[in-house]
Order: C-alpha cells, then sequence, then structure tokens
C-alpha cells in the first residue's frame, strides 16, 4: 500500500485530488496535511473523511513538526498548499511568502530527509506572467507579476535547487485557470455563478478583455495524477484545455446559461499589475498521454449546476459561517486536534 501526502488536501483543488486518487487506485492511502485557512473547508472532503485510508492533520506546511508527523509513512508528496487568490496576495504579500517559500523549503527538507520517492509540487501557469502572443513552453523565462504568482515561482525555484543539489526526485506542473465544484466564491467562476443566482453584480476588472485557459478541475486531477506516477523526475509540465475566453464572455456565458440580464455585468477598477493573457503550451504533457476530457462548455454547465445544487455550501460561505463550524468542529473531534 502507498501512502501519498496531499498538503492543501481540504482545498478546492486538493479535495478534488484526494477523492480521485482514492477513486482510481484502490492500493493508495492519502494523508491530508491542511491548516485549514479560509480557503480549507472539510465539507469538501465530503464522504471521504470516514475513509480508512484516509488520514488528516491539522497543520502549517511551515511547521518542522506538522509536516515531520504528517510524512510519516507517505512515499509520495502532491504539494498543493497555497495562499491561491491573487486579490488577496495583494494586500498581504506575506502570507504568500510564508507559505508558498517557507512552506514549501520545510516540506522539501522533510522530503529529503523521509527519502521520498516523487515529490509534486503543483505550480501555475501564473509564472510566465502575461503571454500576450502564442504560448509559453516550460522553457520559457518566468516573469511573474503578483505576489502570488512570484512567490509561487520562489517554490518552483526551491524545488529545482533540492532535485540539482540533493536528487531529491521533484516534479513540477503548472497549471491554467481552474473551474469546478467546490471552488471558493473569491475566484472569478464561483463569484459570478453566485452572484447571479443571487441577481448580484458580477464586478469585471478593467475592460474584461483579459484572457484565461480554462481547464476542468478533474482534467487538472488526471494531469497530476499521470505526472505524479509516469512523469520524468527533473521535469516541469504544463497543464492546459487550450479552450482559451475572455473574462467578458465568461460572464456572459453564465448569466445566458441562468437565465439573468447582462445589466448585472458592472465593470469595475482594474486588479493593479493584472495579467492580460496566459497560455500554455501542452505537448510535452500530452506525449506522457494525458488530453482534457471535457469541453469549456461541458465544464461550465456542470460547474454552473453544482453551485446551483448546492447552494448551502456556498451561502455558507458567504455569510462568514465557517469559522464558528470549525471552532465546534475542532471541539468535538479531537481527530481535527492540530498535530504536534
Ligand atoms: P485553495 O485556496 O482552494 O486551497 C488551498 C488549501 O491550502 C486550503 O485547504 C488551505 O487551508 C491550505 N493551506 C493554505 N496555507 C496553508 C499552510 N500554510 N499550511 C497548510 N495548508 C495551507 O487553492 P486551490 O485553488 O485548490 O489551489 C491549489 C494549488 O493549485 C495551489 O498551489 C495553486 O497555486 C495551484 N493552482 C491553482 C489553480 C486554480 O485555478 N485554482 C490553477 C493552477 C494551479
Ligand atoms: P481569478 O479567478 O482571481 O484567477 P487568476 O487571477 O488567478 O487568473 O481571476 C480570473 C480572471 O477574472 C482574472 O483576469 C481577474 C478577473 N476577475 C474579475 O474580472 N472580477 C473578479 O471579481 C475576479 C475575482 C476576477
Amino acid at each position: 500500500m502507498q501512502r501519498i501526502l496531499v498538503t492543501g488536501g481540504a482545498g478546492f483543488i486538493g479535495s478534488h485530488f484526494v477523492r480521485y486518487l482514492l477513486r482510481h487506485h484502490p492500493a493508495v492511502s492519502v494523508t491530508v496535511l491542511d491548516k485549514l485557512t479560509y480557503a480549507g473547508i472539510l465539507e469538501n472532503l465530503a464522504g471521504i473523511r470516514d475513509d480508512p485510508r484516509f488520514r488528516l492533520v491539522v497543520g502549517d506546511v511551515a511547521d518542522p513538526d506538522a509536516v515531520r508527523n504528517a510524512i510519516a509513512g507517505c512515499s509520495a508528496v502532491a504539494h498543493l498548499a497555497a495562499e491561491s487568490h491573487v486579490d488577496r496576495s495583494l494586500m498581504d504579500p506575506g502570507g504568500c511568502v510564508h507559505t508558498q517559500v517557507h512552506g514549501t523549503l520545510t516540506l522539501l527538507q522533510a522530503s529529503l530527509e523521509a527519502h521520498v520517492e516523487r515529490f509534486l509540487l503543483v505550480s501555475t501557469d501564473e509564472v510566465y506572467g502575461p503571454v500576450l502572443e502564442g504560448s509559453a513552453s516550460e522553457e520559457s523565462l518566468l516573469r511573474p507579476s503578483s505576489p502570488y504568482s512570484a512567490t509561487k515561482a520562489a517554490a518552483e525555484h526551491l524545488a529545482h535547487a533540492y532535485a540539482v543539489t540533493y536528487d531529491l526526485p521533484v516534479l513540477i506542473t503548472r497549471g491554467s485557470n481552474n473551474l469546478g465544484p467546490y471552488q471558493y466564491p473569491e475566484k472569478m467562476l464561483p463569484l459570478f455563478i453566485t452572484n447571479a443566482l443571487e441577481d448580484r453584480p458580477l464586478p469585471i476588472y478593467g475592460d474584461g478583455h483579459q484572457r484565461r485557459d480554462w481547464l476542468h478541475v478533474e482534467d487538472h486531477c488526471a494531469a497530476l495524477d499521470l505526472v505524479l506516477r509516469e512523469g520524468e523526475p527533473g521535469t516541469i509540465y504544463n497543464v492546459g484545455s487550450g479552450e482559451e475566453r475572455e473574462n467578458l464572455a465568461m460572464a456572459r456565458a453564465i448569466l445566458a446559461r441562468l437565465g439573468k440580464p447582462e445589466t448585472l455585468i458592472t465593470f469595475v477598477q482594474d486588479r493593479p499589475g493584472h495579467d492580460r493573457r496566459y497560455s500554455v503550451a501542452t505537448e510535452r504533457i500530452r506525449t506522457l498521454g494525458w488530453q482534457p476530457r471535457y469541453s469549456l462548455d461541458q465544464a461550465l454547465e456542470e460547474t454552473i449546476r453544482w453551485y446551483q445544487e448546492n447552494q448551502a455550501w456556498w451561502k455558507r460561505i458567504k455569510a462568514g459561517e465557517y469559522q464558528e463550524y470549525y471552532r465546534r468542529m475542532y471541539l468535538e473531534r479531537s481527530v481535527l486536534a492540530p498535530s504536534g
């Protein structure tokens, strides 16, 4: 039985990845290390927490004791924990440095000491900065624009240094913008969907002509799993669907599907340092045998339906009720007590 440590497993992509691993690999068990920040929501792991192959350690990736406790018995690491929202990173760059830089360093060191066989760093296409024409290849220059993307790039450099200096078997993925169930409604897509459902304005930054590549979270998880198992150590893999849209087009598509008026679209002040476009070349991961299964239309349809059918989940978040929810959970279930 192989045990995999997944950091950030209570977040959006992390929770999907844990579910993916347990569903596709009966001989795999998973330890999640998660600090349960505002973005770490145990409900995202509904149906998993009672699985005997699942273990949860509540703790900080930058805390060596918590990491040592969590990594015990694991032969592979998938590192997803991050302060992942660009807008928050503009207000609190130090939070990104803590998790992306100190956290990644702590995890790399512990992974070396635990002799793990694979270390997957889940990075982002945002490390390239704006790609105004064509697509960035894995060899393109990194010019990150935000504290979020700069600290993700820093994490990559640290991982690379551990690969070169200490032979840690590091793999890196650079995924594009994900969509799917359980995405925290501060990110554009779930914010727009839930605002539209509540007949509230959809705030478009700047002129709305910024472009993103949209990847269904399940397709991203399939890529992470493939790279973790079959990727070449020391290699970086871009992951993107090739389905590129302007933000304004995404807003219009959401409103059309929900039968809501375009008058809900509201142009607001632009995000400082807002990257105009991201685009990645994906030949390398496709050669490994990956391709997206969802079209953007299908992905959007399914995602909108999930937010329609799971209103309690996002309404609780928007009402700020999770703080109280966790306080109760901590008191009721000792398994959730912070480790160390
Ligand atoms: P998320 O914000 O939904 O979840 C982050 C998780 O990390 C949360 O559960 C949070 O509690 C946990 N966490 C944060 N700081 C921590 C710390 N110091 N110690 C332990 N746990 C901590 O993020 P997401 O959107 O699921 O992104 C996951 C990863 O994928 C990130 O590394 C992100 O950079 C990367 N990524 C995201 C996207 C995207 O579109 N969302 C695209 C490409 C790559
Ligand atoms: P976001 O979901 O924050 O992802 P990222 O910045 O990491 O790509 O934003 C996606 C795009 O949507 C980005 O161009 C910023 C824009 N955006 C808005 O126009 N309005 C919003 O309220 C948000 C959150 C984002």
